[in-house]
């Protein structure tokens, strides 16, 4: 299949989600249920995620978005609080803090892993900071002790934008298994998805004060409204939002749970595969991950050398795609997007690890579906483009 050009025959996707059998099975039982909003099986879902990730309390809801934004009201931020967000991160992370009328302070990032640095955000904290929001870019965690430490002498919260940290871990500590809050995304191209969806872990206190938030600030929700001995009576306590997720969706959560194991395995046998494909190489740079931490390996953003090579970032993605190869760049970074940098006037000077990343980077397909061949294929190409444009 792979010829001189590198050309496959067909378009390998970037990131198709892994769905088998087991969850159609588990949707369709699901909807035969007679039970197809939040009920028995979303709350199975919190217990059992809550129990793998070790997380004091945990709640499922229909996005990471939904799950960051509770997480601000969890702690009351509001007008004239500032948030503390990297700007590598997708515009979710930053655009909730906008939601509660709060100021996200964008922070460039660390050269090496593009995570947010202690040291970046302490120079950050003013008497306005609220809470310090986290993002484990492409799965590398933080430095959660150092965060965790920093936000206690301060007197600032901290959380954890954990979407792409299912299954990630720092000194041997799962993502969400602190106290402070963490949301995670199951969003169609992460490595547990339910196609859209979010879960919020943190202290049992600070779920349980959002919990009617995700449900229109109801005293009681539909699952014990509607069953037989439950009262219909509810009051609304707060006005809170429709965030929460649906049954056939956690069914569909519960076997991708009792799969992630294997998935990672996956994961982490192409990112090994790749990385010892490029870590000699000096046209491209392979993503860095530090001894302390589990990655979950949700991207493989390399960052190519254009110094070395004739095209740019956007041409060698073209190249790609001409080799049917599906790639995709994480991120634009936020304070380049024209709402964050003509509100708040940030101009690229300001960050340039973020800016010299964003020229280079490329994430190539990561994910638990790829065959022998296509990572063949993937490296075959990759290769092929960087030996033809090298300088
Ligand atoms: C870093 C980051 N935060 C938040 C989100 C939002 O996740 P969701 O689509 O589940 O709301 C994403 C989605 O891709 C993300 O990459």
């Amino acid at each position: 299949m792979v010829e001189k050009t590198c050309r496959r025959e067909d378009f390998l996707a970037f990131s198709p989600p892994a769905i088998g059998e087991e969850e159609v099975a588990a949707v369709t039982e699901a909807l035969r249920s007679g039970w197809i909003t939040a009920g028995p099986r979303v709350r199975e879902f919190e217990q059992v995620f809550a129990e793998r990730v070790g997380a004091p309390a945990a709640l499922a809801v229909s996005s990471c978005t939904a799950a960051l934004h509770l997480a601000l009201c969890a702690h009351g931020i509001g007008p004239g609080d500032e948030v503390i967000v990297p700007t590598m991160t997708f515009a979710a992370s930053a655009n909730v803090v906008e939601h509660v009328g709060a100021r996200p302070v964008l922070v460039d990032v660390d050269a090496d892993t593009l995570n947010l640095s202690v040291e970046a955000v302490s120079r950050a904290i003013t008497t306005h900071t609220r809470a310090v929001m986290v993002v484990h870019y492409a799965g590398h965690p933080v430095d959660l002790d150092g965060f965790r430490s920093l936000c206690n002498q301060h007197r600032v919260e901290l959380i954890e934008d954990a979407a792409h940290a299912v299954a990630s871990a720092w000194k041997g500590k799962p993502v969400g298994s602190g106290e402070n809050m963490a949301a995670f995304s199951f969003y169609a191209t992460k490595n547990l998805t339910t196609g859209e969806g979010g879960m919020l872990t943190g202290a049992p206190e600070l779920i349980e004060r959002v919990r009617p938030l995700a449900l229109h600030g109801m005293s009681r929700d539909a699952w014990r409204r509607y069953n037989k001995g439950e009262s219909w009576f509810y009051e609304i306590v707060e006005p809170g939002y429709k965030y929460n997720l649906t049954d056939p969706a956690a069914a569909m959560g519960l076997v991708q749970l009792a799969k992630l194991e294997a998935m990672q395995a996956r994961r982490e046998e192409v990112a090994d595969i790749y990385d010892s494909a490029w870590s000699g190489s000096g046209l491209v740079r392979i993503p860095v991950v530090r001894k302390e931490v589990v990655s979950a390996r949700h991207l493989y953003p390399v960052r190519l050398v254009i110094e070395r090579l004739s095209i740019n970032r956007n041409r060698f993605i073209e190249e790609l795609s001409r080799r049917n190869i599906g790639t995709s760049v994480h991120f634009i970074p936020l304070h380049r997007h024209p709402y964050y940098r003509d509100r708040y006037g940030y101009r690229p000077q300001a960050f340039p690890v973020a800016e010299d990343a964003y020229r280079r980077l490329v994430s190539l397909p990561l994910h638990p579906g790829l065959s022998a061949g296509d990572v063949e294929d993937v490296v075959g190409a990759v290769n092929n483009v960087l030996e033809r444009f090298a300088l």
